[in-house]
Formats: C-alpha cells, structure tokens, sequence
C-alpha cells in the first residue's frame, strides 16, 4: 500500500533535484567523516533516505565500489539510478524500503558504513525512532561505522512541510548506546538553495561489539 508520506516524498521529487531544499552540489561534510572511517574501497556502505544525493556521486569517484541507496520513494530512487547510469559505469544497489518499518532493509547484513543525512529527524514518534535505531543495531557490523547528519537543536522546525524531531550528539548517543563511540562530531550551517540557514549536527560513531 502507498502510504501519504510516500506521495508526499514522490511530489517533492517532481522538481528538479537543484530545487529540492536539501540539495547539496558536494557533500563536503559527509565525506570528511566518510574519509575518517578506516574503510576498505569494497567496504559496504548503506545511505539511507538517500533520495537522489550528490553523496552517491560523491562516493563512487572515492573508488567505493559496493554501495546501497535506500529511500522511501521509488521515484528518487529512479532518478538516481538514472543520473549514475549516465554519468559513471558503475552498478547502484537501489533498495526501496521505509526505515520505520522495514521489511528489506532488515534482511542486510554486515554494513561496515551507515550514512543518514537528513532522515532521521522526520521520525516523530518513539516507535519510528526505535524501529531506525533497532535496524542500525541489525545490520552495522561490529567495528563498523554510522554517521548521522541531523538537524540540531538551533535548527529549523519543518523540512519539506513536516514537522521535525532536532537532535544534539548527546540524544543520538543514548539512543545508540554505549555500545557506539563517538569518533567525530562538528556543527555545520547548512545554506540551502533558497538562502536559508539550517543548522546540522553532524556525528560519526563506530560501534565496538
Ligand atoms: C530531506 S531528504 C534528504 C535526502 C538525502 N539524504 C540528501 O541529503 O540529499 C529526506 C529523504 O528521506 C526519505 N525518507 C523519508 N522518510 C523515509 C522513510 N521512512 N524511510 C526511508 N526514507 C525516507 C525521503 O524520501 C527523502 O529522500
């Protein structure tokens, strides 16, 4: 069944990707924290909600050759395949699945890099966010890696006509756990292509059993 948050991610993907209030032309910031995890370049690195981010781009000219891109809507997931296709020889695993309760996702095992920018703080109720943070703990492997780049507690209240959940580093430790170590956080102010200012925190853990 096509839930309304599906639609409404579809319709926002009608528009040019330049015009989506979250694009980034390089995602400097992920991949500074990408480049301080100790990966290997076939090292499995799972995107979620990636929509149809730069950071794929971004990802596959650092020679990573063994990444999924998960999102909600099948048209991102679409328009990216389609983008990559055309710019760079290289086969994207697209998984379409909702991270609030996932019946693919789930099934993956060993991620060695979870990257979320911007995903996360839709999920309002504690269910939602339990069910994201269970399926980190399924599928990222021991030693493995999870950056999470969040609005933070200055940032604004709505994206993309929704409401927002606003984190600092401390919420995403205890609902990560002590289990997860902080390597790497800084706050970074996002421009957006409108001019606007938002606020990110931005996190890298590597968890440790
Ligand atoms: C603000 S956009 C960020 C996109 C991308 N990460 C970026 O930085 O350009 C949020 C993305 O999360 C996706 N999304 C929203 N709810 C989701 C869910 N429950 N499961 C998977 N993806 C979801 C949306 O379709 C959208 O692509």
């Amino acid at each position: 069944m096509i839930s309304n948050l599906n639609n409404h991610w579809n319709t926002a993907y009608n528009n040019e990707d330049e015009q989506l209030g979250w694009f980034e032309a390089i995602p400097l910031q992920t991949i500074e924290l990408v480049n301080a995890c100790d990966l290997q370049k076939d090292a499995t690195i799972l995107n979620v909600g990636a929509g149809t981010t730069t950071l794929i781009d971004a990802l596959i000219e650092e020679k990573f050759t063994n990444i999924i891109a998960n999102d909600l809507s099948e048209l991102a997931l679409q328009k990216l395949k389609q983008r990559i296709k055309k710019s760079h020889n290289y086969n994207l695993t697209c998984i379409q699945d909702d991270l609030t309760n996932p019946d693919k996702l789930n099934k993956i095992q060993n991620v060695d890099l979870w990257i979320d920018r911007a995903v996360l703080h839709f999920f309002l109720k504690e269910k939602e966010q339990r069910s994201y943070f269970n399926l980190i703990q399924k599928v990222v492997r021991k030693k493995g890696y999870v950056i999470i780049a969040v609005f933070s507690l200055e940032g604004a209240q709505k994206c993309c006509g929704l409401d927002l959940k606003r984190y600092n580093v401390e919420i995403l430790q205890n609902n990560l756990g002590p289990n997860f170590t902080l390597i790497k956080t800084f706050n970074h102010t996002f421009i957006n292509p409108f001019g606007g200012e938002r606020p990110y925190v931005y996190t890298l853990f590597q968890r440790q059993l």
